[in-house]
């Protein structure tokens, strides 16, 4: 390793790749095209907001193209990034309503990559954090016609080979899993690189943080608020009140509370009859972030069980989300599935 740079996350998934014997480099190339891509979206990122400043004349920007909404951008640059790896069967994005077929003219390859190209858009204009989550499951059955592959893709996040996240901040992190830990890594932009800044993340059994949107309140359930209302209840023994957090982006409330420990909720709601199980979504949020918490020491439940155990149904689903420090998860989820009631 050299000292004055450190571990780059090349050399990270190198070292993981020689532990397990099965590694063929497939997915090593397979995460590092998916980190370039991630690398482009950043610089975009941090470019939209110059442009905000600067592309004051409206929809042009200030090299005269037109300025695509960055999650669309950010679905293009993946797509177009991941689509000639050659170790894809389809993708599967928030963005797209239909999974991703590999066009014919690349090869095609095992993996499955899932993702949320741009998560926390609504803060996109106002400076705050946003991210992209990814999930990579592996088929046995790569040559199935695609108007079948979905049943490959549809599998429970106890399946997922790999998952993490990338966050667009004040610096740029990504946070990955392979089933051997969750690490950590810090982009250094006058290098270009990833480097190693929190190996092996542990999440703090209990949290003195919650993090969910209160304004959604009048359209909780009883359950829902009065589980709520424990974290806001004062309990010296039990560290409560607990201090409320929420940015709006999953990645930046997750990542917080990874490191720091607590609980995120999203919580299903009757704000839209559409969606009654909530907002968030299993393949290309939920499950990810549930592989790196539990790989992390954490857990992640739909209120009434894990969420990598769920069987999904389609490609959008969405769930109820508790996820974060173990034992305040399990506190949650006591008071939705009613084995509690204080
Ligand atoms: P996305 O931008 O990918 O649609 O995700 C937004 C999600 C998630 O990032 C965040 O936790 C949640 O929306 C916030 O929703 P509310 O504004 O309803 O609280
Ligand atoms: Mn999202
Ligand atoms: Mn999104």
């Amino acid at each position: 390793m050299d000292q004055r740079v450190g571990i780059t996350i090349t050399e990270h998934l190198l070292r993981e790749q020689r532990e397990s014997p099965e590694a063929t480099g497939a997915f090593t190339y397979l995460l590092n095209e998916l980190i370039v891509a991630a690398k482009v979206i950043s610089r975009e990122v941090n470019k939209a907001g110059l442009v905000d400043i600067l592309g004051a004349t409206g929809d042009v920007n200030i090299q005269e193209e037109q300025v695509q909404k960055l999650d669309v951008f950010a679905n293009r640059v993946i797509i177009e990034r991941m689509r000639h790896v050659g170790q894809l069967c389809c993708m599967g994005s928030e963005e797209m309503a239909d999974l991703i077929e590999i066009p014919p003219q690349f090869p095609k390859g095992n993996y499955i990559l899932l993702f949320d190209p741009l998560d926390g858009s609504s803060n996109i204009d106002v400076n705050v954090s946003i991210g992209t989550i990814f999930g990579i499951y592996k088929t046995e059955s790569p040559d199935t016609d695609f108007d079948f592959l979905l049943s490959e893709v549809l599998q429970p996040g106890t399946k997922l080979v790999a998952a993490g996240y990338f966050i667009y901040g004040s610096s740029t992190i990504m946070v990955y899993t392979t089933g051997n830990g969750v690490h950590g890594f810090t982009l250094y932009p006058s290098i270009g690189e990833f480097l190693l800044s929190h190996p092996n993340i542990r999440i703090p059994e209990k949290g003195k943080i919650y993090s969910v949107n209160e304004g959604n309140y009048r359209y909780w359930d009883e359950k829902t608020k009065a589980m709520v209302e424990y974290f806001k209840t004062k309990d010296k023994e039990t560290g409560r009140p607990y201090t409320s957090r929420y940015v709006g982006s999953l990645v930046a409330d997750f990542h917080r509370n990874l490191l720091k420990g607590g609980i995120f909720m999203y919580p299903a709601d009757l704000k839209d009859p559409k969606k009654p199980a909530g907002k968030l979504r299993l393949m290309v949020e939920a499950n990810p972030l549930a592989m790196v918490v539990d790989q992390a020491g954490g857990y992640a439940s739909d209120g009434h069980g894990p969420v990598l155990e769920i069987k999904p149904q389609e490609l959008h689903q969405r769930i109820p989300l508790y996820i974060g420090s173990k034992k305040d998860v399990e506190m949650a989820e006591a008071f939705i599935s009613e084995k509690l009631t204080l």
